[in-house]
């Protein structure tokens, strides 16, 4: 490292079980009245809506729900939001769900300080700051209650649009394992294997710090371990916990660090096809970490130790290659898509889906600079 760096995460994390019983007490520091920022089903169905209204009611926050939330929340979406909050003169916003809540609840206060329409946002620097966000994650993957960025779809564009500044990290973070029981064994898979990828991404990355490498790492041993266990038994509250606060420190790592390939590969099949954000970061890792593999090889050798690889006697080529057999053999364990036929992306648009993700900013700071023709032939394998 030669140069000074930043190094930003949420000021205020509460963690552990039955924390969600502290967002009363972290919203009434931060406004009066709150808009909770969900999905459209499942908090409701599971209480969780109900339960932290009732929480804020007690510490004297009012509550608007918006509970209109897409997965891959639309520019549209984002908007209704924040007339909402604008109507109800809300002055904190309480992000109750996976990725999607969360950064929408994100976008809604960014577009609240600043000028819209939220497409002209995206690589703006210096974006004002909106009202505080509380970030509780229902999944395990995104990170984005630590993160300082939004991803949002574009859907006339058919493109992932990103916002992107210190503005956007939320002001406190909450983080109850039992909020994460409810999550259906494809979405642990799924969201598990995009916490991985963030993980390892950010530790393979040209701008990776020894601060960010000591939580990427601590998270891919941690993931690793307990991945399939979540998967495969919801009601284990240990793996899951395990799980949730591992994504976090994934989420620490790469929003300092940047994620690489994977994402910039992922991102069109997810705004041309919908293929599920996690899905499609899980079929790609371990091809983009054997492509990766020669640009940092003892960093990939000490991934497959992470991972549990005994890379004893080997040489570091034999060693390095053990990170992506192993990603291999988890990703077979889990319940999720293995080929681009699986999730419906036809092969005729693999070139200009490579042309896209060259151009991607994310492919800029991976440890090897692919060419469009190299990516076109990682989405090839995956054919
Ligand atoms: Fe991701």
């Amino acid at each position: 490292m030669t140069t000074t760096r930043l190094f930003c995460t949420t000021p205020r994390i509460q963690f552990g079980p039955r924390a969600l019983e502290h967002v009363g007490r972290e919203a009434a520091r931060l406004g009066k009245t709150a808009l909770i920022v969900t999905g459209r089903s499942s908090s409701t169905k599971n209480g969780s809506l109900e339960r932290t209204r009732a929480l804020l009611a007690a510490a004297g926050v009012a509550a608007v729900p918006f509970a209109r939330v897409e997965s891959d929340p639309s520019l549209d979406t984002v908007t209704e939001g924040a007339g909402l909050s604008k109507e109800n003169n809300c002055d904190v916003l309480v992000a109750l769900g996976g990725g999607s809540a969360m950064d929408a609840a994100k976008a809604i206060s960014c577009l609240l300080a600043n000028p819209g329409p939220l497409a002209s946002l995206e690589g703006v620097t210096g974006l004002k700051q909106g009202p505080p966000v509380i970030a509780i994650p229902t999944t395990a993957g995104t990170g984005s209650e630590v993160t300082r960025v939004a991803v949002l779809t574009d859907t006339a564009r058919k493109y992932k649009l990103l916002l992107v500044g210190e503005t956007l990290m939320p002001a406190a973070a909450i983080l109850d394992p039992e909020l994460t029981a409810s999550m259906p064994p494809k979405v642990a898979a799924a969201t598990g294997m995009d916490a991985l990828t963030h993980a390892i991404e950010a530790y393979v990355s040209k701008l990776a710090t020894p601060l960010s490498d000591t939580l990427a790492l601590a998270a891919i041993e941690t993931i690793g371990a307990n991945l399939a266990m979540a998967v495969a038994a919801p009601d284990n509250l240990h793996a899951r916990a395990a799980m949730l606060y591992a994504q976090m420190q994934a989420g620490q790592a790469f929003s300092n660090a940047s994620v690489g390939l994977v994402h910039a590969m992922s991102r069109p099949m997810g705004a041309r096809y919908g293929v599920p954000h996690g899905a499609a970061n899980a079929m790609l890792l371990p091809h983009v970490t054997a492509y990766n593999r020669p640009a940092c090889p003892q960093r990939m050798a000490r991934i497959a130790v992470a991972l549990g690889r005994c890379i004893d006697g080997m040489d570091l080529g034999e060693a390095s290659r053990q990170a992506a057999i192993a990603l291999t053999e988890l990703a077979a364990e889990l319940p999720l898509p293995r080929t681009l036929g699986d999730v419906g992306v036809p092969t005729g648009d693999l070139a200009d889906m490579a042309r896209e993700a060259a151009e991607n900013g994310s492919s800029r700071v991976n440890p090897r600079r692919p060419s469009p023709e190299e990516i076109a032939s990682i989405y090839h394998e995956l054919a």
